[in-house]
């Protein structure tokens, strides 16, 4: 029997996992500098939870999530997304009130039974940040600016992101009777899941996939012409800002997302080079989310970003960094003294650099020399009997292919010089 990866999961290897870390290592650098603090909330929740935060309606909750039962017979779920979670440990943790902002982000796993291709995968991560506290147009446009500028940050400039207001509970019945009002005449020609959300929630509407449907829906009418004029006025504040920044932005008024708890701004940022799966993230304000969890009116922004999307547009620009290898390697030859003595050189190397010896001991130095060519070491570290009889190690750069006897006190200041003098990757920043 061959045991595979499931369905929609992959594996990131030795080769992948350098892009991975330095994507991360930006995330966390850049939520940093914003002045959000991390949060890590479990991967599964209550079922409820996604339920009520996400919408019962959503394709996300009613086709998507992975639900079990536990050993206590408890409806458990693999995180879809990670703001209701976050909310759930807000309210838990008694801090979720009015006039106090939480500045939060987060990096993880989610979960969702969708058919897997390229950039859409039933295990994928997402970095997300969530300004909870504020009502101000500020804080969208610090959201959005996040984004933005890891997304820029890692040469993807040429992203534009596209923008809409959903309105509020108090404007957007009129817009829904409107929508079912444009819908009525076309409900026999709907797909099924669409019949029932001309109903329940006509918005939804919006994100049908099937070819008729995306066609009827081609010609809605514009919320935007529905917004009440609190509404108005904040969206035209969030727009004014971003022009501000300079951040381009285009207005999509068919923008509703596909998570109910989007309240006025919605948001995504794609990529013009890819046709399907295109998001590399997206977001907006959940203003009455965290009192349908059940805790205060308070409100909140936020975004999330798919880290295989934004791996996926790196590599096809040729900006995802290559995997990097061990710097040094520790050749030695002679007797036991020697050996121990290596031993000995090599925590000390580790301590400072990366490095690797042999695991065999006597192997010829030629034979480690081809070894620390195989793994693309940038010097090596040669320790004999003379060296060790004079207190000293040779060190020879690989590249340049000399060598020079050093003292033991020196070595590190030599390979300090040794090793920033290399050329930097391309695509570091
Ligand atoms: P979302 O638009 O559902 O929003 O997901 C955000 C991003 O996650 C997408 O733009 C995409 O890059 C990535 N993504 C989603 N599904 C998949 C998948 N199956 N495979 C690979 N990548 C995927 C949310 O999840 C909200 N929680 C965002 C948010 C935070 N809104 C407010 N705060």
């Amino acid at each position: 029997m061959k045991f595979q990866v499931p369905r929609g999961t992959f594996d990131v290897m030795p080769e992948k996992s350098a892009a991975w870390q330095a994507l991360e290592a930006k995330a966390r650098a850049l939520s940093t500098g914003y002045g959000y603090a991390e949060i890590r909330t479990p991967i599964f929740e209550a079922t409820e939870l996604f339920l009520r935060g996400v919408g019962e309606t959503t394709d996300i909750v009613s086709k998507e999530m992975y639900t079990f039962a536990d050993r206590k017979g408890r409806s458990l779920t693999l995180r879809p997304e990670g703001t209701a979670g976050v909310m759930r440990a807000l309210i838990e943790h008694g801090v979720a009130q009015a006039g106090r902002v939480h500045r939060l982000w987060y990096l993880g796993p989610m979960f969702r039974y969708d058919r897997p291709q390229a950039g859409r995968y039933r295990q994928f991560h997402q970095w997300g940040a969530e300004c909870v506290g504020s009502d101000q147009p500020a804080a969208d446009v610090e959201i959005i600016l996040l984004l933005v500028d890891l997304l820029a940050g890692l040469g993807l400039g040429d992203l534009v992101v596209q923008l809409n207001s959903v309105g509020h509970p108090g404007c957007r019945p009129a817009y829904q009777e409107k929508l079912r009002d444009y819908l009525r005449p076309h409900l026999d020609t709907m797909c099924a899941d669409c019949r029932a959300r001309f109903e329940k929630n006509p918005l939804r509407v919006l994100d049908c996939k099937v070819p008729p449907d995306v066609a009827i829906a081609a010609g809605i009418p514009s919320i935007l012409d529905s917004l009440c004029d609190a509404c108005r006025t904040h969206f035209d504040l969030v727009q004014k800002g971003l022009a501000e920044q300079g951040v381009r932005f285009a207005l999509d008024p068919k923008l509703v997302r596909g998570l109910d708890y989007y309240t006025r701004t919605a948001f995504e940022v794609h990529d013009p080079a890819r046709g399907a799966q295109s998001a590399l993230g997206g977001g907006g304000r959940y203003d009455g989310l965290i009192a349908e969890l059940g805790g205060p009116g308070v409100p909140g922004v936020g975004f999330s970003a798919g880290l295989e999307r934004i791996l996926l547009a790196l590599e096809e620009r040729g900006l995802a960094p290559g995997a990097e290898g061990p710097k040094l390697y520790l050749a030695r030859a002679g007797g036991e003294g020697v050996e121990r003595a290596a031993q000995a050189l090599l925590r000390e190397l580790r301590a400072r650099y990366s490095a690797v010896a042999d695991l065999e001991p006597g192997r010829s130095l030629g034979a480690q020399f081809k070894q620390a060519d195989r793994i693309g070491a940038v010097a090596a570290v040669i320790l004999g009997e003379d060296e060790l009889a004079q207190g000293q190690a040779t060190v020879k750069d690989l590249r340049a292919g000399t060598q020079e006897k050093v003292a033991r006190a020196e070595l590190a200041a030599h390979l300090d010089r040794l090793l920033e003098s290399l050329p930097r990757p391309e695509n570091a920043r």
